[in-house]
Formats: C-alpha cells, sequence, structure tokens
C-alpha cells in the first residue's frame, strides 16, 4: 500500500486534470489527421477549399464553351503552336463511374494564369477509349477552346485492337499502363518543354499552384546544381497524408526516444530531489516510480495517439519522400528521365501488371532516383470513384461528390489560406 503525502496527491490530480484538458485539446486538433486515433473521417475528408476551386473553374469554363468563334476567347487547339512550352501537362481521361471531372482539372490549372503564363503550358488530353465519342466531355464546345491538343488512339500508332480487348476484359492495369505510356510519350516526343506533368482526370488545383510549383521547380534546381541532392524522377504536387504517420519501420527509433524521455525524467527527478530541500519527501522513490512509469508513458502514448502529422507537421516547401508518398495524381517530371521511364512502361505491361504509381516507384528505386515532394499539396484528389475500390453502390451528398475521394486525400489542401 502506497500513502501518499498531501503535495503527491495535489500533484496527480493536477496531472489528471492536464491529462483530461490535453485529451479533449487532442480530440479536436487531432480529428483531421488521418493517421490519428482521433481522427473523424466527418472532419477529415470534408471538402472545403476544393468545392470552392471546382465552382471557380467551372466558372472560369464557360465563356469558352460555345462552339462559335470568340474573338475573345480564341481557339486553342487550332492557332498555337506549343513547341516553347516550359511545361507539358499531359493528361489521361476515361470515362468514369459518377461524374467526369476532366473539365474541372483542366480549367483549375488553367484559370489563374495570366496570358503570358498560359503561353508557357501546352496541355495534352487525351481521351483514353477506343470509341472517344463515348465520352461525355469529348464533344464538348469548350475543349477545343481550352486544351492545346486532343489526343485519341488514332494519333499514335498502337494496336487498337489490343486496347479493345483489354476494354473488354476490364483490365485497367494493364491499359493504364498504356494510356500513362502514350501521354507521356505524346508530352515528350511533340514538345521541348523541360518539365513534364501528368495529372490524373480527377484533380483540382490551388489557385496559386503555378507560380508556387515554379519556385519549388527553381529551388530543387538549385540543390540539384550545388549537389545536395541526388538525380530525381519527379516532384510530387499531390500526397495523402494518410501514409505519412508512424511507420512500422521505424519503431526502434520512437521506442529509443521514449525510453530516452522516461530515463531523463528519473534523472531529473533524482537530481533535483538531492539539491532542492523542500521536495525530499515528495520525490520519494515510489512517487520517482510513478511519475516514470505511470505519468510519462501516458503522455507519450497520448503523443502517439495525436498523429504524426498532427505532433510533427512538415514545413511548407520541397522535401524528399521516397517513401510512403502516395498517389500518381500529379506528378511533374524533368525531362531528362523520362526516356528511361518511357522504356521501363513499355517493357512493363507485358510482365506481371501493377498500378502506374507502383511501377514508377519501382523504376525509380532500381534507378536509385530521388522522388521529391512539394508541401502542401498543390493540387487535390476529386474523383468520388475509383476503380480500385469496385463498388456498386455510392451516397454521396452535397453540391459536389467530393467527401474524401475514397481516402486519396489531401487535409493539407483543404485549408488552403487565400486571401
Ligand atoms: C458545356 O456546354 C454543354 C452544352 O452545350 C453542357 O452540356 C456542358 O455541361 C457544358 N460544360 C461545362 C463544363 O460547362
Amino acid at each position: 500500500m502506497i500513502f501518499f503525502t498531501r503535495k503527491q496527491r495535489l500533484f496527480l490530480v493536477g496531472f489528471a486534470v492536464f491529462y483530461l484538458f490535453l485529451l479533449i485539446v487532442y480530440r479536436f486538433r487531432s480529428a483531421r489527421d488521418p493517421g490519428s486515433f482521433f481522427f473523424q473521417p466527418e472532419e477529415g475528408y470534408r471538402p472545403e477549399y476544393s468545392i470552392k476551386r471546382i465552382d471557380e473553374s467551372l466558372e472560369y469554363l464557360r465563356p469558352y464553351n460555345q462552339s462559335f468563334n470568340d474573338p475573345a476567347h480564341p481557339a486553342r487547339n487550332f492557332t498555337t503552336s506549343s513547341d516553347n512550352a516550359t511545361i507539358c501537362v499531359g493528361i489521361v481521361t476515361v470515362k468514369r463511374p459518377l461524374e467526369q471531372k476532366i473539365s474541372t482539372t483542366v480549367a483549375s490549372i488553367l484559370d489563374n494564369l495570366s496570358e503570358k503564363e498560359r503561353d508557357t503550358l501546352t496541355v495534352h488530353v487525351l481521351f483514353a477509349l477506343t470509341s472517344p465519342a463515348d465520352h461525355p466531355d469529348y464533344s464538348q464546345p469548350w475543349l477545343p477552346n481550352v486544351v492545346d491538343r486532343v489526343l485519341t488512339y488514332d494519333q499514335f500508332d498502337t494496336k487498337i485492337s489490343t486496347l479493345q480487348r483489354l476494354e473488354e476484359k476490364k483490365d485497367v492495369k494493364r491499359k493504364s499502363i498504356i494510356d500513362y505510356h502514350l501521354s507521356l510519350k505524346s508530352c515528350y516526343e511533340d514538345t521541348q518543354a523541360p518539365w513534364i506533368m501528368m495529372l490524373e482526370d480527377d484533380v483540382v488545383a490551388q489557385r496559386g499552384w503555378y507560380n508556387h510549383t515554379m519556385q519549388s521547380l527553381s529551388t530543387i534546381q538549385s540543390w540539384r546544381e550545388r549537389g545536395s541532392i541526388k538525380n530525381w524522377l519527379y516532384v510530387r504536387l499531390f500526397y495523402t497524408e494518410k501514409f505519412l504517420g508512424w511507420n512500422d519501420e521505424n519503431w526502434l527509433f520512437y521506442t529509443a526516444w521514449s525510453v530516452g524521455i522516461v530515463a531523463m525524467v528519473a534523472v531529473v527527478s533524482i537530481q533535483a530531489r538531492r539539491s532542492i530541500r523542500s521536495l525530499q519527501g515528495t520525490l520519494n522513490n515510489s512517487f520517482i516510480a510513478i511519475l516514470c512509469f505511470g505519468c510519462v508513458p501516458l503522455l507519450i502514448i497520448l503523443y502517439f495517439l495525436a498523429g504524426r502529422v498532427t505532433m510533427l507537421p512538415m514545413r511548407p516547401g520541397v522535401h524528399l519522400m521516397n517513401t510512403h508518398g502516395c498517389c500518381s495524381q500529379a506528378l511533374m517530371f524533368p525531362r531528362e528521365n523520362v526516356p528511361a521511364l518511357l522504356e521501363y512502361l513499355e517493357k512493363a505491361r507485358y510482365a506481371r501488371p501493377l498500378a502506374v504509381d507502383s511501377l514508377i516507384e519501382r523504376m525509380a528505386n532500381a534507378n536509385d532516383l530521388d522522388r521529391l515532394a512539394i508541401v502542401p499539396s498543390q493540387m487535390q484528389h476529386i474523383g468520388a470513384a475509383s476503380f480500385k475500390e469496385n463498388r456498386k453502390q455510392y451516397h454521396l451528398k452535397g453540391p459536389h461528390p467530393v467527401q474524401g475521394a475514397h481516402g486519396v486525400w489531401s487535409m493539407e489542401f483543404e485549408k488552403a489560406f487565400e486571401p
């Protein structure tokens, strides 16, 4: 039976109140962190900024969405030669089960650009259907007015019969590899753009993505010139925090820190008892044991439960993200390593098929190439339905069926501060 002195009891009650307070604070602070015990899908997947951006981009598209030739909004597909573009944007679009978002994707990367900035971009959209007219957007008036190159399989020397067979078999994996390859190739071969940005057809961009990304690219280039980073394959403009939590492979590191903190508290308590007289009665051995094996572990547990993204957020800027960077919604490739990737994808479609994002990671690992990420995400994934999950029914509410996009979601994007 342990007897507590008055001071000890006071301390323990104080600690209990403090701990309860922390629990309440982190229940709210971590509600949006997908790696946290306190994560609440309702909170974390609630779209805010992305809804605003969807509305803005569709608003931008409206005046272009007419078939007669309007001198204020001249057609893009016929007038410009895109040879001096700085960024070639490659987008593969397929017919999605619920809604098509390709109009939002294209419009949101263009709607805040000046005319000069617009001219540094060339947008190639591949309609990846053997009969492209089945895609609801293929015949829409805005398309040739906004997109620099509207591509179909006819423009490539691929075997239509192979693609037809893959479509019939619903072999999405193998077909996505071919589609990605074609789209990347069209950017690489038809332009001299030093940067190739591959987007999926269900993303929406931040208002300031262009300047932010150009700045990040020049930062990366200066690092590269100074030799502080390795050769690199891409910088990602979208990532989900879902896989950036506490990772198993770091368990030794986490354990070492925890043990270290417990040891430190023990040492400090013993020292304090020695040098401060008035503490001698309070900090006896059993009480130090309660501190070290009760209070401190409770705090450490709370720290881990609160989630890594909450406790150790990444600073805004460019970060190395060689592992746990998911998914392939928006990747910017420097031109130099694209031929090797094209070759890798070409070979991969004959092997056991993997998802395109896994293939890209494998290629980078095999060639010892770094992968970078812009923090926070410049793009958001707004696909309501994915082929990966193969659901029969969707229960989606709200003005736009976004709702967390089945977890492939950037919570940081939604908090974008823009005056
Ligand atoms: C463009 O106009 C067509 C009708 O001509 C309409 O069906 C479509 O929804 C419009 N698209 C956008 C993105 O506003």
